[in-house]
């Protein structure tokens, strides 16, 4: 006996009341309340979601969603894809509106804290955004919301996914080459051959590389093919360069031997083979190095 809604503009969403009349009784009012789908035309995401990223057993989660009440708003979340607000009012106008699309881990020493969903609706000058943290318990759940600034949003996801120990961490869920990357940085942090800053870059280009972090680079062809006869470019020049100089070289040490000045000839030698050495004794100080780490 329910009346359908139709023809009434899709924008007019959340709650649309239609009466209508019948029953052979008299004029009696059924009110049929239809909540329109919020995610159709209404809410449109400014970008695309990041692939599904981080802790393989994590994987699982895509394409789940989790909701939450709390006071008057309906919270969803759906892991590696987006967050939505949905006001739960009779408003005409009542809010519904996307507070982040998944884009990159949070990551603090080689452990995943959080998830950042950003690009959400417009907030002022800004859009909204949303860090997703973890809580292990017994089941997965939306526990929590908070704003700690504005537009910026706080959810608790209960799940007995990160109970584990070791289950947060970021170094196992690299790649081999990724990881000796890693290796390669932390002896070279270790030794004091880079600062913590060089350090956290070279980290930051291998969570990038791993997909982890949204990476800043551009990511078309062209540039690297550039950059890459680039390189080519500049390390034949640099052989060049390096052979002009031992030619220069060699005619300077002549030109001593010829008006007999004396020179010391060790001295051009001796860095090089103490750095040879010295890479030598470093590597399995490096290794040792990173097994504690982890
Ligand atoms: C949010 O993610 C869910 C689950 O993947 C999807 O069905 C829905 O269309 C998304 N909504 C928006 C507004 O992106
Ligand atoms: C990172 O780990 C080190 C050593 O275990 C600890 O001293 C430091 O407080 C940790 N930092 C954070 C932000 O957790």
């Amino acid at each position: 006996m329910h009346f359908v809604c139709n023809g009434i503009h899709p924008l007019l969403r959340l709650v649309v009341v239609c009466a209508s009349l019948f029953n052979r009784r008299g004029a009696k009012h059924i009110w049929v309340e239809q909540s329109l789908s919020f995610s159709g035309s209404r809410l449109q995401p400014k970008v695309t979601p990041s692939p599904v990223s981080g802790p393989a057993h994590f994987h699982q989660l895509a394409g789940k969603c989790f909701i939450h009440t709390e006071s008057t708003y309906k919270y969803e979340f759906c892991p590696f894809h987006n967050i939505t607000q949905h006001e739960q009012s009779f408003r005409w106008n009542a809010y519904s509106g996307i507070l982040g699309i998944w884009q990159e881990w949070e990551m603090v020493n080689n452990t995943f804290t959080g998830m950042w969903m950003r690009d959400g609706d417009a907030c002022g000058t800004r859009n909204r955004e949303t860090k997703v943290i973890f809580v292990c318990s017994a089941s997965s759940k939306l526990a929590q919301v908070s704003e700690p600034s504005t537009c910026v949003y706080s959810l608790t996801f209960e799940t007995p996914l990160v109970c584990h120990p070791h289950s947060l961490l970021v170094y196992p869920t690299l790649s081999e080459t990724l990881q000796k990357e890693w290796d390669e940085a932390e002896q070279a942090r270790y030794e004091g051959l880079i600062t913590e800053q060089g350090y956290n870059n070279l980290l930051k280009g291998i969570f990038e590389d791993a997909g982890l972090l949204k990476s800043e680079k551009v990511k078309i062809k062209l540039p690297e093919v550039v950059a890459d006869s680039g390189t080519h470019n500049s390390l034949h020049k640099c052989t060049e360069d390096l052979e002009k100089q031992r030619e220069e070289v060699k005619r300077l040490r002549s030109l001593l031997t010829q008006h007999n000045i004396p020179f010391d000839s060790e001295q051009t030698h001796e860095p090089k083979g103490q750095t040879t050495t010295t890479v030598k004794e470093q590597h399995p100080r490096g290794d040792h190095g990173l097994l504690d780490q982890l």
